[in-house]
């Protein structure tokens, strides 16, 4: 390995923000590593850490407020450059000797920012003749600057915008550099982690795959790893990782539980299997999940009976593989992030949902987790690296019951066909028309009831296809797709005439919440 791509890292302290991931998403598109702690992480940890630069991340306190989150004061002395954001900046003007007051009204929303005087070396690209939009949101403000500090932006609302100490490298901004709202605000954390932090930018795909072979390759040694491929980007990516540090150690086992997209299973062997050279275990237990699913019509139940029979299948599997020391699973840093803040109960954004079939801990198998430092971005650039097909890395995200949950009710063979075929033309549609990449989720659901048509002659009694497209950026809350009339009225007819036992379609309206992404 060439260097050591984690020797430059910054360190982001949050405060609660709902934005606080966004910060380390830029400070990764900067190609630096970076880190999200609790912002009570103790002096000795971050000394440990060795940041060359420390972000504080805004948060829904006020700085007055009894039991407001506080830091380690003491980091301000460390010698190492910050960044304070919103409520970040006010925690250390206050540190400084400096006021913050509450704002008469909260400021929400865009605001154009004015330079005071010469910006200095982390702003001096921010401004464009004079001015720059950024994105506010706050209800305090530092109405009194500490001693040391200068202001550096001023808006119409607020005197105080942007405040520096230049020469101990402390900055303070109220607005969100962040967010896509604030247009040079990508640019201001590059400049903070490059500039004034001093980092190289080594975190770039090419540089994390070399890392994370040879990480693998010490850790696993000459043993053997099993992992459950879906056909998901995550597995799919740990997989190629993997295959690239250990070759033949690795063995995939890959259920096909009936449930999957037209043709999924055949395109997973074709990629991984045929042009990747990974050993993979294919298993068709098409009959098993659906003498399983018999009769059963609740959605929870459904979820419960795939996930378990997914399990016992899948440690069936390994059992036949004697020598298999560890578990790979494609466990991403969001996951790390909201299972940590989930057992502190500092997490504000805590998404309930549960992948399908968390593995028995008997299993007795050591976890190797090679994407659990990277972004979802992160795991499909170094995807296309190691040449998985640009459609796998960039597909919209498929539940772990699959069409399970896309049937209504009770799941049959016959059903799990038409909706099949009938999601594969609306897919395939998105695609032709350009629409696919613009939409966060798209899929067809079955709807098991039958409605009255004609065709030719003939009067026909068949079921509906409802048609899904949402567009979110954390699925938490979701707005439907507003997809063209022209394009819809295509992909009605070609799904009727295509798809034998379908006679209607509809399309969804319905934004989340009060309805949900799926239909159960
Ligand atoms: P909802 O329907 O809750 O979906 O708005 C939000 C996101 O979660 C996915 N989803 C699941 N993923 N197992 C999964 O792995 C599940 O049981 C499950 N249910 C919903 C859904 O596809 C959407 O992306």
């Amino acid at each position: 390995m060439s260097q050591d791509i984690h020797s430059e890292k910054i360190l982001i302290l949050d405060f609660g923000s709902q934005y606080t991931q966004l910060i380390a998403r830029r400070v990764r598109e900067a190609h630096v590593y970076c880190e999200l702690h609790p912002f009570d992480m103790d002096l000795d940890a971050i000394r440990a850490f060795e940041p060359k630069g420390i972000i504080l991340s805004g948060g829904p306190k006020s700085v007055y407020e009894e039991g407001a989150p506080e830091v380690e004061e003491a980091l301000f002395e460390l010698g190492v450059p910050v960044l304070g954001i919103c409520y970040g900046m006010q925690i250390m003007a206050r540190h400084f000797g400096g006021q913050v007051v509450p704002a008469g009204k909260r400021e929400y929303g865009h605001a154009t920012l004015h330079p005071c005087g010469s910006p200095g070396p982390l702003f001096d690209e921010f401004f464009v003749e004079g001015k720059s939009p950024v994105w506010m949101s706050h209800g305090d403000h530092v109405e009194e600057v500490p001693a040391g500090f200068e202001v550096v932006a001023y808006s119409e609302n607020a005197p105080v915008c942007a405040i520096q100490n230049v020469e101990r490298n402390l900055y303070g901004v109220q607005f969100h550099p962040e967010v896509n709202h604030t247009p040079r605000g990508e640019q201001l954390i590059d400049t903070f982690v490059r500039r004034i932090c001093g980092c190289s930018g080594q975190w770039t795909p090419g540089h994390i795959i070399e890392d994370a072979v040879a990480r693998i390759r010490e850790q696993v040694g000459g043993q053997r790893v099993i992992l459950g491929l879906s056909g998901g980007v995550d597995s799919s990516v740990a997989a190629a990782l993997i295959q690239r540090a250990i070759g033949k150690q690795l063995v995939c086992v890959f259920v096909d539980n009936g449930l999957l997209r037209l043709d999924e299973g055949d395109q997973v062997m074709r990629t991984f299997a045929q042009n990747m050279g990974v050993n993979v275990i294919r298993v068709n237990a098409e009959d098993r999940f659906m003498a399983a699913l018999e009769g059963i019509a609740d959605p929870e139940r459904k979820r419960k009976i795939i996930g378990n029979l997914f399990v016992e299948i899948f440690e069936e599997e390994s059992a036949k593989i004697e020598d298999a020391v560890w578990l790979a699973q494609g466990t991403i840093y969001p996951d790390v992030i909201e299972s940590a803040g989930a057992k502190t109960g500092k997490a504000h954004n805590i998404k309930s949902h549960h992948n399908v079939g968390g593995l028995p801990e008997h299993m007795k198998l050591n976890l190797l987790e090679p994407l659990r430092e990277l972004f979802k971005d992160e795991v499909r650039a170094i995807g296309e690296e190691l040449g998985l097909p640009h459609p796998m890395v960039y597909r919209h995200p498929f539940p772990g019951p699959g069409l399970g949950v896309r049937i209504l009710g009770e799941v049959k063979k016959e059903y799990a066909d038409i909706l099949r075929r009938a999601d594969a033309i609306y897919i395939e549609e998105l695609y032709r028309t350009g629409h696919y990449d613009k939409i966060s989720q798209a899929f067809a659901v079955f709807l098991p009831v039958r409605s009255v048509g004609v065709m030719g002659d003939g009067r026909t009694y068949e079921y509906v296809i409802a048609l899904r497209a949402v567009e979110t950026k954390d699925f938490m809350t979701a707005g439907w797709y507003p997809l063209p009339y022209a394009d819809m009225a295509h992909i009605s007819g070609r799904i009727i005439n295509e798809v034998k036992g379908v006679n209607r379609v509809v399309y969804d309206i319905s934004s989340k919440p009060p309805a949900t992404i799926e239909w159960e």
